[in-house]
């Protein structure tokens, strides 16, 4: 009953072979301050803040059912899926711990999101729910990282960044979330393809993803100097009422992952990562030279 296998359009993303990557950038070339708003800077330090911990939670809902897949595509995916999202966590911890973290205190919000998300409710829903709730809150999670992703590649703020190991580090991450998006959604699938089961990982995304980005972006804000509110207000309004700002991509992405059916792989974005992965992959060679 509710079951999707019949409406979903045939899973598109296997058989392209997803590359596990692994910069060794040390963003030396960056200088606090000097590459973007207040706004942007303050919204993807959040963002960055809640990346490593989010990404092995990731990992291990996706991991408790890798027994349950007998696609070798699928298999094959979910091994170089791991493998990213692992090199995810590790560059994004670097970045925090460096940049974030020389500027403000980071420890403590870190500390709170890892109680609260993963020694608390992670368990809990476990126990409660099943894990496929953990998995379907992947998803959902993929879904969105693919649309902030998306939103990264085509963004003129993030075109303009000087400094080029930040702005490779945010290509990179975007082409990667890009390649492996159907891979947790392809998995949930497999496990039960209820649709109501796919819908409560979004809802509860809904609350909690906002809820925790938006409190890293005040937190780190409350310990900038030398900026005025009005323009972070102004910048914040901004993003919000424009089309392609992230605000209105994450309420886009909210209301089409409800149709049933949806797959994510429905947004063909393989020419956008094309474009933009020679320059990622350049950079890379580079860091490790
Ligand atoms: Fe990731
Ligand atoms: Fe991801």
């Amino acid at each position: 009953m509710f079951s999707e296998s019949g409406l979903a359009a045939k899973r598109s993303g296997g058989g392209k072979k997803l590359k596990v990557r692994a910069p060794k950038w040390a963003f030396d070339d960056l200088s606090p301050g000097q590459d973007a708003s207040v706004f942007a800077r303050t919204l993807f330090h959040a963002l960055s803040l809640v990346f490593p911990d989010g990404e092995r939670f990731f990992i291990r809902s996706v991991k408790a059912f890798q027994d349950k897949i007998t696609d070798p595509t699928l298999l094959a995916d979910i091994k170089a899926f791991i493998g990213q999202e692992v090199q995810h966590g590790r560059v994004h911890e670097f970045y925090n711990e460096k940049i974030v973290g020389s500027r403000f205190e980071i420890e403590n919000y870190l500390k709170l999101h890892r109680w609260v998300n993963y020694t608390l409710i992670e368990p809990v829903t476990n126990w409660l729910f099943s894990p496929k709730f953990s998995l379907s809150v992947t998803a959902a999670a993929e879904h969105y990282t693919a649309t902030w992703a998306h939103n990264a590649l085509t963004d003129s703020r993030v075109k303009d960044i000087k400094s080029e190991s930040l702005r490779n580090l945010i290509y990179w991450h975007a082409i990667e979330e890009i390649e492996h998006k159907h891979v947790a959604f392809d998995v949930l699938r497999e496990v039960d393809d209820n649709y109501f089961l796919r819908i409560s990982g979004i809802l509860f995304l809904a609350v909690t993803m906002p809820a925790w980005v938006g409190l890293g972006f005040v937190y780190l804000l409350a310990q900038e100097k030398d900026f005025k509110i009005a323009d972070v207000i102004g910048d914040m309004a901004k993003d919000a009422s424009s089309g392609s700002g992230l605000t209105r991509q994450f309420v886009n992405a909210f209301f089409s992952y409800f149709r049933p059916g949806f797959h994510p792989d429905d947004i063909d974005d393989a020419a956008l990562v094309a474009e933009i992965a020679a320059e990622v992959e350049r950079s890379i060679k580079a860091s490790a030279a």
